[in-house]
């Protein structure tokens, strides 16, 4: 995948998001077909140098089939421009890619049904910082590139860059919680702004 342009990668997204839209084997593909939503596979710049990773799309994610676009979203465009981002900067998407019924967490073999597609992402994109929001994305990163941090708690790791050596060079993660706490604690909104702040190191 070395020295992908941006082309390729465009192309190469777009198998993987109609590979997407055919994924009867996830376990939410009847709900999906059912209610008429929208899978989510994620957008924004195929050469990004920064990939975010939320959970899983919302009410109104599946209404549009774009990442981020709810009250969340409003609060992770807030913060990327406060370190001089915008969506087209970056690359946005999460670890599942459908809605879960009644935005219930999503469940280990939904989990499972999507990694590959999220990992393709990884790979067609190479970015140089995965910034992971939220439990679900942090614990996901952590055990598919096996980093020693494996189990602890997004309490202790939010707003640290963790160091990771793949196969095409040097990858940091990021651990963020998710924008949505920001909705229910004004301590937490403050410390998802201020970690942030480390992002700018690697714009
Ligand atoms: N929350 C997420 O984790 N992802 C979205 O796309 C929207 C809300």
């Amino acid at each position: 995948m070395d020295g992908s342009n941006d082309e390729d990668r465009v192309s190469q997204l777009e198998a993987l998001g109609e590979e997407l839209r055919n994924l009867e084997a996830s376990p939410l593909y009847a709900y999906r077909e059912e209610k008429g939503y929208l899978p989510v596979p994620g957008e924004g710049n195929p050469d990004a140098k920064i990939i975010f990773i939320g959970e899983a799309p919302g009410a109104q994610e599946v209404k549009s089939g774009r990442p981020f676009v709810g009250n969340a979203g409003r609060l992770l465009d807030g913060l990327l421009a406060s370190i001089d981002l915008n969506r087209e900067d970056v690359y946005i998407t999460n670890v599942v890619k459908d809605r879960p019924p009644d935005n219930r967490d999503p469940h280990v073999n939904e989990i499972a049904v999507y990694a590959p597609i999220l990992l393709r992402q990884i790979e067609i994109i190479e970015p140089n910082v995965i910034a992971t929001l939220g439990r679900f994305a942090m614990e996901f990163i952590l055990e598919q590139f096996d980093l020693p941090q494996q189990g602890q708690k997004i309490s202790d790791l939010h707003g640290r860059a963790l160091h990771t050596e793949t196969a095409r060079g040097d990858v940091t993660i990021v651990p963020l919680y998710h924008p949505a706490a920001a909705f229910y604690s004004e301590d937490l909104k403050r410390t998802i702004e201020e970690d942030f702040q480390v992002l700018k190191r690697f714009i």
